[in-house]
């Protein structure tokens, strides 16, 4: 996916347009992470969230992204820092899951994916959590229409709440329905309607 203006800001090591500072949720609920477990970032853009993960002492992380300057980026912050970061250049549709996560994270990625190809991938990414483990998603859902710079790729927005139903038999730690403001260089102020999510599976 080449959305420019995200792709000019993956290029620069000193730009995060998406900030260089963790979700907040990430920080939040880190107190449910533990530094041996093993992690995967979805859309993982230039890491923000995994490379705040290995600073704290994370070293069993997996983190991809469609986007190749942005996983370049991701490296060479990590080789700098000699960050244990296990990148790579990968759709979520040709992910192949390998081995059994503590926490799969994604933010602002599954809207960008067809509406069936990201609830197969979230059911593939429930089997191969392990019992106890944390999923974190946040996306965009249609109760506000995207904005023209995303139109184009946001084909997968949710239906505000759709995303709950898929976790019925997990515990629901964090739901949220929220809406929010966005200024991106090039593109005037405009508000997005998000949902959040954190759960823990609890069922094998
Ligand atoms: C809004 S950015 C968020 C990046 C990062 N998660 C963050 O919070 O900073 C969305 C990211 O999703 C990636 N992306 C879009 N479609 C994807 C797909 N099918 N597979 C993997 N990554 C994808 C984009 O390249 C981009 O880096």
């Amino acid at each position: 996916m080449e959305i420019s203006f995200w792709e000019k800001a993956f290029k620069s090591d000193t730009t995060f347009l998406f900030g260089s500072s963790p979700n907040k949720t990430v920080t939040d609920f880190e107190n449910l992470f533990n530094e041996k477990g093993a992690v995967l970032d979805i859309g993982c853009g230039d890491g923000k969230n995994v490379v705040y993960l290995a600073r704290q002492g994370f070293k069993n992380i997996d983190a991809f992204d469609i986007s190749e300057t942005a996983i370049e980026k991701l490296k060479r912050i990590s080789d700098n820092e000699k960050l244990e970061i296990n990148s790579q250049v990968k759709s979520l549709q040709e992910f192949n899951f390998e081995k059994q996560y503590d926490l799969v994270m994604s933010f602002g990625v599954y809207h960008f994916v067809p509406e069936q190809e990201w609830k197969n991938f979230i059911l593939k990414a429930q089997q191969n959590t392990k019992l106890g483990g944390i999923h974190i998603i946040q996306m965009f859902n249609d109760n506000i229409p995207p904005t023209s710079d995303i139109a184009p790729y946001a084909v997968g927005m949710a239906k505000d709440g759709e995303l709950k139903k898929l976790y019925k038999d997990w515990e629901i730690l964090q739901f949220l329905s929220y809406e929010f403001e966005e200024k991106h260089p090039g593109v005037s102020l405009h508000k997005h309607a998000s949902n959040k999510l954190v759960a823990r599976k609890i069922r094998k």
